[in-house]
């Protein structure tokens, strides 16, 4: 795709990744060491990634001709998001670009439903679910399920928002009401009674090689990511039929670089909740915690490079979210943080602007038991945002 004389193997690569939200950022931070170059395409100048880095475009993921010209500089395109216009991806690749992961596995990505009829197509297990619901479908789901229900948008949807809790038919009713004049396409799906939320990342190259990193748990709060506990304290005969049904996904959807997929588990069966194809929440807690994070491991799988370890650095790693309290900055607040938790407490920010409920960076513990590490990634988060446990 470059037009350079230079022949690809005697130089580095140029990694394009659509989006510069944190993932993008954190991609930059491994291509570093590894020597891969790295340019974004941003819609803004002041994005996480774009604040980073002087490659950036500006243009928009649904601008088929910004596309194009972006993927012209570069060797692989990649993403931190799958909001992007997916024929103008099929349009890139057909000219001989090489998007990765392609158009194919991102569809699955973008769209609920999708996703949800290829998994139970293939035999994979999911929840009950019902496309484009009615009222008169409600009626009859719940009939057969009982209340409540999940709506979910089929497209769009991130940290809880296109998801809603129904508990009776007036709930939907108002549901419907609200989305009738939008273009939200709605699903309906059965609301499960999870014991806990599993996730599992692949790694994987063009060739179908792959590595699969440690089944994690991820405690979710109003359908926001607060906690990783890498590993998932679960039976290990449980978190090795996650690993299995992650690989298996992996290979269905022809995944290339890392994808993350959620998992309820209720009781001792497994249900797949949803899959994200790229670098994801869930495995943030590599970059401290494994040999390889996920960001270097998606950056080598996209250029079809040799995989690294997945191995856990320690018997547990605990990871938090910072979540943006009322106050402006973090800033005043850092040396008192890492005074909580040091050693073994990793603060990554994203360089974001705070605002109450948003993802603004995480931090990483390593330890040797749940509890006490689980309480220091906590306190230093805590001390970090401002929050007053
Ligand atoms: N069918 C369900 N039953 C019970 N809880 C659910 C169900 N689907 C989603 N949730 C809860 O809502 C959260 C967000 O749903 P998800 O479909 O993963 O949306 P998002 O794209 O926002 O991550 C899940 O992590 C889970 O906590
Ligand atoms: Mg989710």
């Amino acid at each position: 795709m470059t037009s350079s004389t230079t022949p690809a193997t005697d130089r580095f690569p140029v990694v394009g990744i659509i989006g510069a939200g944190q993932l993008a950022r954190m991609m930059i931070q491994a291509a570093i060491p590894l020597g891969i170059g790295v340019r974004v395409l941003a819609e803004h100048a002041t994005e996480s990634a774009a604040l980073i880095t002087p490659n950036v475009d500006l243009g928009s993921p649904d601008d088929a001709a910004a596309l194009r010209d972006f993927a012209s500089r570069c060797d692989v395109v990649t993403l931190d998001h799958e909001l992007v216009d997916l024929d103008a991806l099929v349009a890139i690749e057909e000219a001989g670009g090489v998007v990765r992961p392609g158009a194919t596995t991102l569809r699955y990505a973008k769209d609920k439903l999708y996703q949800r009829s290829a998994f139970q197509r293939a035999g994979l297990p999911v929840p009950d679910f019902v496309d484009a619901p009615t009222l008169d479908a409600v009626e009859a789901f719940t009939a057969r399920h009982g209340w409540p229900v999940v709506a979910k948008s089929q497209t769009g949807g991130y940290d809880g928002r296109g998801v809603w809790v129904l508990h009776d038919l007036d709930e939907a009713r108002a549901l419907f009401a609200s989305v009738a004049d939008s273009n939200v396409a709605l699903m309906l799906e059965q609301w499960v009674r999870i014991d806990h939320e599993i996730a599992v990342l692949v790694a994987r190259r063009p060739g179908g090689e792959f590595v699969t990193y440690p089944a994690v748990e991820t405690v979710q709060r109003d359908g926001i990511c607060h906690e990783v506990i890498a590993p998932a304290p679960i039976a290990p005969e449980i978190a090795a039929r996650a690993r299995d049904l992650g690989e298996q996904i992996a290979a269905l959807t022809g995944a290339v670089g890392i994808i993350a997929t959620e998992l309820f588990l209720v009781g001792d069966e497994l249900l797949i909740n949803e899959v994200a194809t790229r670098p994801h929440n869930s495995g943030h807690f590599t970059i401290d915690g494994c040999a390889t994070s996920q960001f270097a491991n998606h950056l080598r799988a996209v250029l079809d490079w040799p995989l690294g370890s997945t191995d856990l650095l320690a018997p547990v790693v605990v990871m938090a979210n910072l979540l943006g309290e009322d106050h402006a900055s973090l800033a005043p607040r850092m040396r008192h943080a890492l005074l909580a938790g040091a050693p073994g407490v990793h603060p990554h920010l994203y360089g974001k602007d705070v605002r109450p409920g948003r993802k603004i960076g995480h931090v990483n513990a390593l330890g040797d038991t749940l509890d006490e590490t689980r309480a220091r990634a906590a306190q230093a988060a805590a001390r970090l945002t401002g929050r007053t446990p």
